[in-house]
């Protein structure tokens, strides 16, 4: 989507910032952005203090412990940290992946895997619904298999995926199999008991829910898998063992570190865990979702996930069939309006987005709601929406 550009006056918005509804990057908190103002060498003592801080935060937002996990930052956006995991947790010989799929994230792994010639199988499921453990059993049942990976948060349709039940399973029957979480989305907002569910690596980044600005991603690894990994990494730059290991050595990055979004995170993390961590960011978020999702089925809208399915951090709704309605035009109006929304992402479906997480807070839920409605009265699309279908 392209946007008209706002002038900047000294490098600074001449007017408040548009509410982003998005999976990120997000709207930040000024405390959040005021702290990149500092330039740090990343040698810098206070720089090197800064990491240490953050990956001891981070280990505390998933409630384990330093000597069972450590936290490793990844230069790059979550992709890269996501990559970096895939290649170093699979050995040059003999790696077989099972990918656990229900969506566009799922598939991004896959791609990865097949990118860097890693045998990966795929448990494809309907893009709707989470996934269903009674039915990836079979799979993880079959042969060995060096590693698991899954979705927490599928952020491309909003559904939430039963990573416990799944990582129990893989527990029970590929125990010497690696449980990889892509929980890009959903660390920091949605609770997950890492030692409960077996996750060996979680994957996140730091403009999701933890409300930093895009530049790094990281991992949470149990560091007795993790110690496994040297020397397996197809790659230089997304070897994880290696910037383990280089953290660990000296507390510095091995290549440049994004020291600004770094500082950003530091605030971001900190302002979290003193405000009650994931408790009181899900505690928002759910909030934010119940206005958005009441507001928007008031004027007729379907969610695509049935309840139970869903999310409280993004939700896909259906495309009103009436000829009046266009999602450009809806986004464009909203837009003007300062509210951004996201278009859709899943398969089969004609649906867009709604993202409530970021620096959002009620009111805002409920001015998007009303904006929504008003732009649905100048495209002269009839309210309640409709589908052209019996409900
Ligand atoms: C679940 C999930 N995985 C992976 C990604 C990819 O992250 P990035 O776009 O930062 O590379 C995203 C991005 O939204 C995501 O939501």
């Amino acid at each position: 989507m392209t946007d008209d550009q706002e002038p900047l006056v000294n490098g600074t918005a001449a007017r408040p910032d548009k509410r982003l509804f998005t999976p990120g990057p997000l709207n930040t908190r000024p405390e959040v952005r005021r702290a990149m103002l500092r330039d740090l060498g990343s040698r810098d003592t206070a720089f090197v203090d800064t990491v240490r801080r953050i990956r001891r935060g981070l280990l505390q937002l998933a409630g384990v412990s330093d000597d069972q996990f450590t936290a490793i930052p990844v230069q790059g956006s979550g992709t890269y940290a996501i990559e970096a995991v895939l290649q170093t947790v699979s050995p040059r010989e003999g790696a077989k992946m099972l990918v656990l799929c229900n969506g566009a994230y799922g598939r991004r792994m896959e791609q990865i895997c097949r990118t860097a010639g890693i045998a990966c199988e795929t448990f494809n499921q309907s893009e709707e619904q989470a996934l269903s453990p009674a039915a990836a059993a079979p799979l993880l049942a079959a042969g060995p298999l060096s590693a698991v990976a899954m979705v927490h948060c599928e952020t491309s349709s909003g559904v939430l995926n039963p990573v416990a039940e799944l990582g129990r399973l893989v527990r029970q029957l590929q125990p010497g199999a690696a449980f990889i979480v892509d929980s890009m989305s959903a660390f920091g907002a949605v609770p997950l008991d890492l030692e409960a569910a077996g996750v060996d690596y979680l994957v996140s980044s730091a403009n999701k829910c933890i409300e930093g600005v895009p530049g790094f991603g990281f991992v949470i690894a149990r560091l007795e898998r993790l110690k496994q990994t040297k020397g397996n990494s197809r790659s230089l730059s997304l070897d994880l063992f290696d910037q383990w290991a280089g953290l660990e050595r000296s507390g510095q990055f091995r290549f440049t570190p994004p020291t600004h979004a770094l500082l950003a995170f530091d605030c971001a993390l900190q302002g979290l865990l003193s405000a009650g961590g994931v408790a009181a960011q899900a505690s928002r978020y759910r909030a934010n979702n119940v206005i958005v999702k009441r507001g928007l089925r008031r004027l007729g809208f379907r969610p695509l996930v049935r309840d139970g399915d869903d999310c409280y951090i993004i939700t896909s709704f259906l495309c009103p069939t009436h000829a009046n309605f266009s999602f450009t035009e809806l986004y464009r109006r909203l837009s003007a309006l300062d509210q951004v929304i996201y278009p859709g992402k899943v398969t089969d479906a004609d649906c867009f987005r709604i993202g409530n997480i970021g620096d959002l807070h009620e009111p805002d839920m409920h001015r998007l709601v009303d904006c929504v409605e008003t732009v649905l009265r100048d495209m002269q699309v009839p309210i309640p929406v409709t589908y052209g279908d019996p409900q």
